[in-house]
Formats: C-alpha cells, structure tokens, sequence
C-alpha cells in the first residue's frame, strides 16, 4: 500500500519522502535548523562531511525528544578521502561528529574517476557489518552505476542527484527505476532560483499554495525523495505542509514541460573537486 511519508527502498528500509538539507548552513544555524525541522515533524536530515555541520547536526539530535530509531541520518564520503581504507576513516570521524552509534544512509558525493569502486567496497563492508542501514551514490551519471553495478556485490539504494523543474533528469530517473535505485533531489528549489516562475505561481495560486510547496509535491508524487535547505522557521515549516494537497495530471505535465536541462551545480561528467 502507498505510504505518503515514507518510501521503500530495496532492502525494505523506509525513507522519509522529505527531509531537511543543511548545505551552506554555518554550524549554529545548522543546529538551529535541526531542532526547528524535528518540532515541525521532520525526521530525515542530509549533511555531508564537506558541509562543516555533522557536530551541530549531531547536537542537535543529542537535544531532541525523537528516538534515534525514528530518525534518519544521511551523511557523504568527501572526495578527497575517497578510496577503500581512507572511507572507512572518513565514515568514522563522520559517526564520532554526528555522536551516532550508526548511519541510515552513506553516500558517495560525487564519482571521483580511479576511486568510487574502491570507496564503494568500502560502503559495501560497513553495510555488512550493520553500521548502515542503506547505501548508496550521489550525481553518478548512468554510465558511473553501470561500471559500478558490474563489480558491485550490493546495487546503489539511492542516487541522489541535482533534480528540480528545470532539470528534470528523465533519463538518470527511468535508468534507476528499471534498477529498483531509489533517486533523491538535491537542490529541489533550484536554490530559490525558480520560485517566481509565472508557470509554478499559476499552480500554486491555485492550490493556495507556495511555489516552493508546488514543486515539492511534484517531487512527492513523482516517488522522488527530497531534501529543500533552509535556516528559516517559516520555511522548514512551509516545507513539509505538502501532504493535505495533490497535483493533477494536468498540472504534473505543465512542470514537467518546464525542464531545460539547466544545472545550477556541477556536471558530475566534468567536475575538478
Ligand atoms: N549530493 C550533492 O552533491 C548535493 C549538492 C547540493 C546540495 N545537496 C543537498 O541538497 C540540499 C538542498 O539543496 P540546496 O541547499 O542546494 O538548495 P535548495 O534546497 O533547492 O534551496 C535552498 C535555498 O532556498 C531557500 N528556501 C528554502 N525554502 C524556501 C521557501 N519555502 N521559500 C523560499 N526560499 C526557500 C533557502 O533559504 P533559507 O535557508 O534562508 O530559507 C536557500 O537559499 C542541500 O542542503 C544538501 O543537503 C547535495
């Protein structure tokens, strides 16, 4: 049956559809973000090692009222400590900032040419060994998983990828659902670069909604689990206010019209980082 808060992925762990980003959050404000995010019933929340925040986010689930089995912890292996032995460091100087004892999911940030099937290896093992309940990769193109998924023992739970209306990504989103490869949205707002969009305001007026709701439920509906940043209490709160409302047909084929293929981050075939 159809769980609108939660998504399954292939190993039967459930994702929340919606969860909070903290990419360039300073650390008080990442902590801030946090506690207001889990009063407003949120209960995924997406740093990496490179964001500079896991010690807040971690002190901020410390604080929380919210059993740690209820919550779900995605954090990403930085490119630079990519590689087998180097990730598994990595993964623990993540556990000991976050102050966990495990990780809902570890990501891959970007696929780093000569070492994302080593640092792989190395997400394999630790899922093994039970200190994740789900791995997977971020902005891995399909030709990325299809050499990882020809050595791989586990196959990716998760791309997450740069995804917003206009950036639609159809082609990654058919390749990962033929494989069962669950894909999250990163930057789901564009950033707040397409939140005066005449199209998306014709929607959202209409819905008596804001743009930013309109293209989170898009994301809901179209089994894309997502993860819009904010610092702001209104906004965490507006956010996550997506569940007492549905899109249309009509109104899902005019976002859709809306992709140009434009990125806003990098294109993970021509990245220097
Ligand atoms: N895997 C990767 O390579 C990768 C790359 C980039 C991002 N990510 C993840 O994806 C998350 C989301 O992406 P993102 O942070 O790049 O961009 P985003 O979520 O698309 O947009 C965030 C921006 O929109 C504003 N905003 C949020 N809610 C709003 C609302 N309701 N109305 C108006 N403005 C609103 C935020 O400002 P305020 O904070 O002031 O509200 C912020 O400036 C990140 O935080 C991170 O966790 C992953």
């Amino acid at each position: 049956m159809y769980d609108p808060y939660y998504i399954s992925l292939v190993n039967d762990v459930k994702m929340p559809r919606l969860g909070l980003g903290v990419y360039q959050a300073s650390g008080p404000d990442t902590q801030q973000a946090v506690k207001w995010a889990i009063e407003a019933g949120y209960r995924s929340i997406d740093t990496a090692a490179i964001y500079g925040n896991e010690t807040e986010v971690g002190n901020a689930l410390k604080e929380s009222p919210i059993s740690r089995e209820e919550l779900f912890i995605t954090t990403k292996v930085w490119n630079s400590d990519q590689g087998y032995s180097t990730t598994l460091e990595a993964f623990e100087r993540s556990l000991k900032k976050l102050q966990l004892t495990y990780l809902d999911l570890y990501l891959i940030h970007w696929p780093v040419a000569n070492k994302y099937l080593d640092t792989w290896r190395a997400l394999e093992k630790l899922y093994d060994e039970g200190k994740i309940k789900a791995i997977g990769v971020c902005n891995f193109q399909p030709h990325h998983l299809d050499s990882l998924i020809n050595v791989a023992d586990i196959i990716p739970m998760i791309n997450q990828i740069e995804l917003h209306p206009f950036l639609s990504q159809e082609d990654v989103r058919s390749y990962c659902k033929q494989r069962n490869i669950v894909v999250e949205a990163w930057s789901p707002l564009g950033r707040g670069k397409m939140l005066d969009n005449p199209q998306l305001k014709e929607i959202a007026d209409r819905h008596k909604k804001s743009i930013a709701q309109i293209i989170l439920r898009w994301d809901i509906q179209n089994d894309i689990v997502t993860i819009p940043k904010s610092v702001n209490q209104n906004r965490i709160i507006e956010n996550i206010d997506i569940f007492d409302f549905s899109l249309s047909p009509e109104d899902m084929a005019s976002i859709n019209a809306l992709n140009k293929n434009e990125r806003i981050g990098d294109d993970p075939d021509n990245f220097h980082f």
